[in-house]
């Protein structure tokens, strides 16, 4: 391989490269605009119950990574000697979700560590532009990409502190990416080790191009850096042997998971975490190529995702390799906050409201399942039906890559990718709620928080939502605003219209008016809009909902109230140990990071009956909507206080087998109860470490009923 020669490396010298024959890029070099363009990091901050669960990252793992986990605090990056692969991706992760945490939270300490990574890492750039520890053919485009996105956070949310230096190495880095893509793609298709290192950064290169896109939308830079980076998004596009939009057409996606084997050829459209990356893939590129089939190619995946793979919860089956629905298989981490992360990205991008329920699903469940209370232990894997997360390294897998370590709670259970990141899920979830809108504000993902933003030609607003949502269904908005403007609250695609309303208060108390309306929805954004007078107002927006049962495979139903997806109530008792390092899941733990007494590993198992069959006619609310006190926090296990909303439900216990010691079978057919009718608590997933998401039905009323003698029994409540 071509070694770059000092030469090629400065910037003069590059006009003399042959450039590529640009294929299908448009002559319109201008990116097509958001549907809502986001705002900057940092200018919405979450309030009552989100602030809960950014405040325990902090204190929690994801807060103290830093200062002892060998990958973070001994990276590479910072000329230290650990990482957990040759691709160096650990800090870059750390970082890309500790960025927007600090100055989500506005915090100190953790603004500090970001700081001084970001100060160490950019110190070390090399002449050449090269940012990371690599030298000469160990440079591999991927694992620059998290931390880039870190960057360009950073640089958003501190633009006097941070965007002139970011933007300068920035651009200094991509004039090299420019030389090696021009250089036979070094380091992007012309790799050194194993093809699958390669493949990372060609299946997620748009992460990659979303970076450029961000430098060519916030900033000014001259016209021939503006030129060189049009033509490396599409050098990067068109020399991609991983495009989503091949995979997603009809013939080549695989509905049905033809070899769960992460050696077959498709591996990198199967990779679980690629996935969740790849729904936003089409969408990046269609910003630049202005090509619209590209709007299909991305509801090709999301549509076939989810309803050939998709888990209850808003998330896909699959450890490395996407699987089949079943709810003994599990669903990563990674791939939750991934998911959540691409499906915001969407309806940014498109503006289709069905995308921003998606995101909402996806991290109110699958993303706090897999986190302990106090966010110390996080799981690699969460089963949708999982009445126990227990150490089973002596039992068979049902997974395809992963072992029995796969659903426990801890430091680094399986693999040490999470461990670093999961800290990016709430953040980024966060600093996407709000958005612009061409006349005003978007509230997009409904949640406590609030926005302090300048409209364009119509001056500055401030805007408090305060309310429990999604565990109750009111939302108030106290709104200060220098000028008149409109703000579009979205309506869920489940929401009952006839039920809801939108008030808007304004004016000094002597001279309000008052306006009760009912909701009135755009079709395809969901958006209702209400006009805003300058000074100070308030609005009440009522979202009514029904309890819903949903269909899943093996005749099971999955039930949700909006957003949330609530699982059987299985009580809950936990263990722990030393956390086990993720090469060894044998013996008692490691001893190395004593220091830090919450850093453990956590085991959970059932104290109630898990093998329940439900009538899901007899769904009822519990605690629901909550009173008005505010949450402190939103996913509250039973350990720690209980959660605060729940339903009852009706069911009965029935024989329900188990795979080899490990995992309940799938739900059985047409069950038949064995002990009478019983009435069952069903609680928030997300606040349930074990739990039974897919659930058999039974019909209690009427001559199907095994022993109507029995009568009701409250008894496992
Ligand atoms: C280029 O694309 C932008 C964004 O869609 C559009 O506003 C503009 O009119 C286009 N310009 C030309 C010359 O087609
Ligand atoms: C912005 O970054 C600078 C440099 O790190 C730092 O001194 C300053 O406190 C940061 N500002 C905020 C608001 O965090
Ligand atoms: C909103 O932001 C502006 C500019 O940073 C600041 O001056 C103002 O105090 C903020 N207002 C509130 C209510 O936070
Ligand atoms: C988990 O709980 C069940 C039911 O109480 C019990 O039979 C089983 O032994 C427990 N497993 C462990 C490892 O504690």
């Amino acid at each position: 391989m071509k070694v770059l020669s000092p030469t090629a490396l400065s910037w003069l010298g590059l006009a003399a490269l042959p450039s590529l024959v640009l294929g299908e890029q448009s002559p319109n070099r201008t990116l097509l605009p958001w549907a809502f363009a986001p705002l900057p990091l940092g200018t919405v901050r979450p309030l009552g119950w989100l602030r809960g669960e950014l405040q325990a990252l902090g204190s929690g793992l994801a807060g103290h990574e830093y200062e002892f986990w060998p990958y973070v605090k001994d990276s590479r990056w910072l000329g230290g000697r650990s990482d957990y692969s040759a691709l160096n991706e650990a800090l870059p992760y750390w970082f890309n979700g500790l960025v927007p945490l600090a100055y989500t939270l506005d915090d100190e300490r953790l603004k500090g560590q970001v700081h001084s990574v970001a100060a160490e890492v950019l110190r070390r750039q090399a002449d050449d532009g090269w940012i990371g520890p690599e030298v000469g053919e160990d440079r591999n485009l991927w694992g620059r990409v998290p931390l880039l996105l870190g960057l360009t956070q950073l640089a958003e949310a501190n633009v006097t502190g941070w965007k002139h230096t970011v933007v300068h190495s920035l651009v200094k880095y991509l004039r090299l990416v420019d030389v090696m893509l021009r250089d036979g793609g070094q380091g992007y298709t012309l790799c050194r080790w194993h093809p699958n290192d390669c493949s990372w950064g060609q299946v997620r290169v748009h992460d990659f191009i979303s970076v450029i896109q961000w430098v060519l939308e916030n900033t000014e830079v001259g016209y021939r850096d503006k030129e060189m980076m049009w033509d490396t998004m599409d050098r990067l596009y068109q020399t991609s042997k991983f495009k989503w939009e091949d995979w997603y057409t009809e013939g080549r996606y695989q509905k049905v998971i033809k070899d769960a084997h992460p050696g077959n050829p498709e591996f990198p459209f199967l990779h679980g975490v690629n996935v969740g990356q790849g729904l936003k893939a089409s969408a990046v590129i269609r910003r630049y190529s202005h090509r619209e089939s590209l709007v299909k190619s991305t509801w090709n995946g999301v549509e076939w995702t989810f309803r050939y793979h998709g888990t209850p919860s808003g998330t896909i089956f699959a450890d490395e390799v996407q699987r089949d629905q079943a709810p003994f298989m599990g669903a990563e981490l990674c791939t939750a906050v991934e998911t959540g992360y691409s499906l915001a990205y969407l309806y940014h991008a498109l503006g289709a409201n069905s995308f921003a329920d998606r995101a909402e699903l996806t991290i109110f469940n699958a993303l706090p399942v897999s986190l302990t209370h106090d966010t110390w232990g996080h799981q690699y894997m969460a089963r949708s039906n999982q009445p126990w997360a227990l150490r089973q390294i002596d039992r068979p897998s049902l997974f395809t890559t992963a072992s029995g370590m796969a659903t426990i709670f801890g430091l680094e259970p399986m693999y040490p990718c999470c461990t670093v990141n999961y800290p990016q899920g709430w953040p980024k979830f966060i600093a996407r709620t709000w958005a612009h809108a061409e006349t005003g504000l978007v509230h997009a993902l409904l949640s406590p928080s609030v926005v302090n933003t300048t409209i364009p030609h119509k001056g500055r607003v401030v805007i408090e939502c305060k309310t429990d949502y999604p565990f109750s269904d009111r939302l108030t908005y106290s709104i200060s605003a220098q000028s008149s403007f409109d703000l579009f609250l979205r309506f869920p695609t489940w929401g009952v219209r006839s039920e809801s309303s939108v008030q808007l208060l304004s004016g000094a108390a002597e001279s309000s008016s008052e306006q009760m309306n009912t909701v009135r929805v755009d079709a395809e954004t969901g958006l209702h809009r209400l006009s805003i007078p300058a000074g100070k107002s308030t609005v009440v927006y009522t979202i009514a909902s029904a309890v819903r049962a949903e269909p899943r495979p093996y005749d099971a139903v999955s039930v949700y109230v909006g957003n949330v997806l609530y699982s059987l109530d299985v009580g809950q008792s936990m263990t722990s140990s030393l956390p086990h390092r993720h090469w060894n899941a044998g013996g008692d733990g490691t001893h190395e990071f004593e220091e830090y007494e919450k850093c453990k590993d956590f085991y959970f198992n059932h104290t109630k009956p898990w093998n329940v069959a439900i009538d899901p006619s007899t769904l009822r609310r519990s605690t629901w909507p909550r009173p008005a006190d505010l949450l402190e926090r939103g996913f509250v296990d039973t350990e720690s206080g209980g959660p605060g909303s729940f339903l009852v439900v009706d069911g009965c216990e029935i024989n329900w087998p188990v795979l080899a010691g490990t995992a309940p079978a799938p739900p059985p057919k047409n069950p038949k109860c064995v002990t009478g009718k019983k009435t069952y608590r069903m609680i928030p997933y997300g606040a349930a470490k074990v739990h039974m998401a897919e659930l058999p039905t039974v019909k209690l009323h009427g001559d199907l009923m095994h022993n109507p003698d029995r009568g009701a029994d409250w008894g496992d409540l």
